[in-house]
């Protein structure tokens, strides 16, 4: 499978061991495990978990949900918590390797950088009150699903949009992945970067163009009405006293 000419698997950098080490991390570990006794804001933490549980609206009954963009699952897992059927993927084989290992042992060791050479072990788990086995993962390109997907109650796209060579076309894909009457869960930062997409194919983002949040709302309004909307921070350790924080826009669409 063919991402682009200059994007393919061979240069993505979600593949690298150390990337898996810290998205299991950023997944996965206890707030105390990342902050230790510095004065960082604990609501910024947990964003795979929390931008399941203040998106989707509990009150739809819901039997499927595909969390396109992954990682290494934590919030396939969350979604299971109430919703039987979840297929997570993701373009990386290394983040899909993992998801499948915690899905099996419910736990996986890693390592993240601490200072300098020294490293901090730790162990990413799944909660024992989730039933793993309501989740499969899989391998698949965002913007080249394959057709017998089927569609889903649910589909969740967190921090996913900006990271695409064509954004577009995924979101050309989404009327058919979410059942009428079903929600799309999206979170995004808006961070466009040459290094992911070409900026000619950036939904916004130019100096005299519209906002990104708007160019989205004219994007999915033809088959999707706008109904939550809020900020979602997030933060992600690169060293023991340096994180990157960043702040999502989260938005629920209902498939009308
Ligand atoms: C910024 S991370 C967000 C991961 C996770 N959803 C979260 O919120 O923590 C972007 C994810 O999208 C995946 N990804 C990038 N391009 C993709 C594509 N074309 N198809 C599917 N997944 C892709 C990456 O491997 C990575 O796991």
């Amino acid at each position: 499978m063919i991402l682009s000419d200059s994007f393919s698997r061979v240069s993505n950098p979600y593949e690298t061991p150390q990337l898996v080490s810290d998205y299991l991390f950023f997944h996965y570990a206890a707030f105390h495990e990342a902050a230790g006794d510095l004065p960082i804001p604990e609501s910024a933490w947990g964003f795979a978990q929390r931008v399941v549980n203040e998106l989707l609206d509990p009150t739809s009954p819901s039997s499927s949900a595909l969390d396109i963009g992954c990682a290494v699952g934590a919030s396939s897992f969350e979604l299971a918590r109430t919703i039987p059927r979840v297929l997570g993927i993701d373009y990386s084989e290394a983040f899909i390797e993992a998801s499948e290992t915690l899905k099996n042992n419910s736990f996986l060791a890693g390592d993240v950088p601490w200072e300098g050479r020294k490293t901090q072990s730790f162990v990413a788990r799944i909660p024992a009150d989730i039933d793993r086995q309501r989740v499969h993962f899989e391998t698949g390109n965002a913007i080249d699903l394959r057709r017998d997907l089927g569609n889903f109650d649910v589909v969740l796209a967190a921090n996913l949009l900006c990271r695409l060579p064509a954004p577009i076309a995924f979101l050309e894909r989404l009327p058919d992945l979410v059942a009428p009457g079903g929600q799309l869960l999206m979170a995004t930062p808006f961070s466009w970067l040459e290094q992911y997409t070409p900026p000619f194919l950036w939904l916004g983002g130019q100096q005299d163009g519209p906002a990104s949040a708007d160019v989205l709302q004219e994007k999915l309004s033809s088959h999707f009405r706008l109904e939550h909307e809020i900020n979602l921070p997030f933060l992600i350790r690169e060293h023991s006293r340096k994180f990157q924080y960043g702040i999502s826009l989260g938005t629920r669409w209902r498939r009308l």
